[in-house]
């Protein structure tokens, strides 16, 4: 990739970006590979489009006369308070949008007091990660491995580096096609920068017949022969309970049956998402789903949602139509490409910053009084 450091230089760090500016500023200065593996979607993108056009269903009907001089948008997670209902979502492999990567971006999570999400394909490690963040809340995203000792030894490490909670991603039994990747050849992972969690495993290395410093293609053979695990099912979370004590929550559902059953195996939360249009094209957006599911779960557990988030209003939508909070995914890595630590800062304080005043125009002071009271949803036609 073209040097993050010449990306700092060309920012004017003064100038107000939306979030489609970040991403046009990353587009310019990224290597267009990079700039495609995070940007583009699955199969003609129908999902990644859909997650978008979802949020233009809905308007928001403004109350007057409220007192909004003083906006609350702390929530609760898990019994703790958080400043807004932003949290990061897991995004692999971020060296290949600055070589701090998850560091970056963790110590900028950490000073917002924002909640991070780290991904089994880190580039860098879960305790390296956990490192930057002092007490500052983070969960561990799991793909549970095709190894069971390796996804054991993953979920314990998690626990004993500070991460307060399991994230489950279930929408990925295998990996999506992303015809941009393929068009591109490149496969970040591929390259060795997802191997963060895995090259440090000890039951990973445990497999491998050589030491990785002598055999590096053959540690990044095996960890691509673990990291899919087609056969994986709802039994999953129940040996995820006999390795930790940890919350368990699902990433990564949409149908409000797979809700129910959630509830019935005791999950801790949900996050309804679709991988940002990277997994089943022609899946649905998120926010489409969102109602019904809370629906089902009527307040038992928290309900998240991504895929698509890139406006304060769209959580403000996501919040009315009963999400506990939402996680930005794409639009945070922008700004690390554009700006490390700092770029990720500015991302999510732009975005929060929108939310609020959304809230104030909206006359809600606090986040329960958001609900769906508030949206009016368009005629289809227009
Ligand atoms: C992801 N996402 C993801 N999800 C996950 O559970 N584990 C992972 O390792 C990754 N890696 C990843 C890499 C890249 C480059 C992207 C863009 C996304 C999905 C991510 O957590 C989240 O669901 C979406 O990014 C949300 O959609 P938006 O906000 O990007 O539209």
């Amino acid at each position: 990739m073209k040097a993050p450091v010449e990306n700092e230089k060309t920012l004017n760090r003064d100038r107000h970006l939306s979030i489609n500016e970040w991403e046009e500023e990353a587009k310019s200065a990224m290597e267009k590979k990079a700039y495609d593996y995070i940007a583009r979607g699955s199969g003609e993108e129908a999902t990644l489009q859909a997650n978008r056009k979802s949020f233009s269903k809905y308007r928001i009907s403004h109350r007057v006369l409220r007192d909004v001089s003083r906006i609350d948008t702390s929530i609760n997670m898990f019994g703790k308070r958080i400043s807004s209902p932003v949290m990061l979502a897991p995004i692999g492999v971020q060296t290949i949008a600055h070589p701090e990567g998850e560091l970056a971006a963790a110590r900028a999570a950490s000073s917002m007091n924002t909640p991070f999400v780290v991904s089994t394909v880190s580039s860098y490690s879960m305790e390296e990660i956990s490192k930057q963040m002092g007490s500052s809340m983070r969960w561990f995203q799991l793909y549970y491995s095709g190894n069971e000792q390796v996804a054991e030894s993953m979920i314990k490490r998690a626990e004993s580096s500070g991460y307060t909670a399991i994230v489950l991603t279930v929408d990925t039994p295998i990996m999506g096609f992303r015809e941009s990747d393929h068009i591109n050849k490149y496969s970040p992972v591929g390259e060795g920068a997802g191997s963060g969690n895995y090259f440090s495993d000890p039951a990973f290395c445990s497999l491998l017949e050589k030491p990785i410093i002598e055999d590096q293609a053959a540690a990044l053979k095996k960890q691509y022969e673990l990291f899919e695990n087609p056969a994986l099912t709802w039994e999953s979370i129940l040996k995820i309970r006999q390795y930790t004590d940890l919350p368990v929550l699902l990433k990564g559902v949409v149908h409000p049956d797979d809700a129910q059953l959630a509830l019935k195996y005791g999950v801790d939360g949900l996050i309804v998402s679709n991988h940002g249009g990277r997994q089943l094209d022609h899946g649905v957006a998120t926010l489409d789903v969102l109602e019904e599911i809370c629906g089902v779960v009527q307040n038992e557990i928290p309900v998240l949602l991504d895929s698509g988030i890139r406006r304060g209003s769209d959580i403000f939508k996501a919040l009315a139509l009963g999400a506990s909070g939402v996680l930005l995914g794409r639009p945070y890595i922008y700004g690390l490409a554009m700006d490390g630590e700092e770029g990720v800062k500015r991302v999510v304080q732009q975005i929060s910053k929108e939310f609020e005043t959304t809230m104030a125009l909206a006359g809600t002071a606090h986040i329960a009084e958001i609900n769906k009271t508030y949206l009016v949803k368009n005629n289809p036609e227009v």
